[in-house]
């Protein structure tokens, strides 16, 4: 199996800052791999990668325990589109008639339960579908301010989505852990890809995501010493500085590069634009990479750092 561009790229119920899904396309078009091993996804995030690429076999992780228990208890089918449904029809109903207070009445349940079914609600009315937990690790994105949120077209939109996941993991083998990067990169074969979407550094630093000072050093040594294939997703450069971990690492690695927009705020003003940078393990690019106008020889990254 080639991982091959899908015409269409779906997004997954949960929404977190930095998720790739505009990327996805400029992410599977420039991957070749076999399909032979497992999907190897150390930092999963909201999981739209693993999603729409939809190998046979994944083992995926996150150190954000929600967003693990999210998915399996879609995976075990706790979580269904139809009891979620209901689920967001009844508490829908109670923020319609009891407004901001309702939300965080909500907010400071699913910190004292972790219930899955709270933790989608809150993700999917927060300020700008945010997720960020402070230092005890408890959700505190406050509330959209819109307390008619969950109309029937938004309900049917999530649904849709939960239906969507449920499919794409229907028949497949897939794992999903809570685990440290360092662990998942442990378990590499030489079958396996691995893709990487690390925090970028400290740029939405919460509980969950402390990138520390020389982590980004640490699992750039490991990516090099994995015996399969990867692809490694970082930034190339923004408005204020350039990335120069990226040449200090990968000078001799295919890259491949894209502008991308990150919104941070609800404002045109508040959008970040990046260039985003793809490492690829030498070996597993796609057939297109010579004639690719995205690609970066070491030496146009050096004359552009
Ligand atoms: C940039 S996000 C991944 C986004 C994802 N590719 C998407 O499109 O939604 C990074 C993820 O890494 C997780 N994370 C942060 N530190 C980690 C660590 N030490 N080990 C594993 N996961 C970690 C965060 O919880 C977050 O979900």
């Amino acid at each position: 199996m080639n991982v091959r561009v899908k015409r269409h790229i779906k997004a997954p119920p949960l929404k977190i800052q930095g998720i790739k899904t505009k990327l996805v396309p400029f992410i599977m078009k420039n991957i070749n791999w076999d399909g032979n091993g497992r999907w190897l996804e150390p930092f999963l995030g909201s999981g739209v990668v693993l999603f729409n690429v939809a190998p046979q076999q994944a083992l995926v992780a996150d150190t954000n325990e929600h967003i693990i228990t999210f998915y399996q208890a879609v995976q075990n089918q706790t979580i269904t589109p139809f009891n979620l449904r209901a689920f967001l029809e009844q508490e829908g109903e109670y923020l319609k008639k009891q407004g901001e207070s309702y939300y965080y009445s909500v907010r400071e349940r699913f910190n004292a339960t972790h219930n899955p079914f709270d933790f989608l609600f809150l993700n999917r009315s927060c300020f700008n579908g945010m997720m960020r937990f402070n230092s005890k690790g408890e959700f505190n994105v406050p509330f959209c301010r819109k307390p008619e949120r969950f109309r029937p077209a938004y309900i049917t939109k999530i649904c849709n989505q939960v239906a969507w996941i449920t499919r794409q993991m229907a028949g497949k083998d897939w794992q999903f852990m809570v685990q440290d990067w360092r662990e998942t990169l442990a378990l590499a074969e030489v079958d396996d890809f691995v893709y990487l979407d690390p925090p970028y550094n400290d740029r939405h630093a919460d509980y969950y995501n402390r990138w520390q000072e020389g982590e980004a050093d640490e699992l750039a040594e490991a990516i090099k010493q994995l015996q399969c294939g990867f692809a490694y997703s970082t930034w190339k450069e923004n408005k204020y500085r350039v990335n120069e971990h990226l040449l200090a690492h990968f000078a001799d690695y295919p890259i491949v590069t894209r502008n991308h927009f990150y919104h941070v705020g609800p404002t045109e003003s508040l959008r970040n634009a990046m260039e985003e940078a793809l490492v690829i393990a030498p070996g597993y690019t796609a057939e297109s990479y010579a004639d690719s106008l995205e690609k970066q020889t070491a030496q146009q990254l050096t004359l552009a750092l």
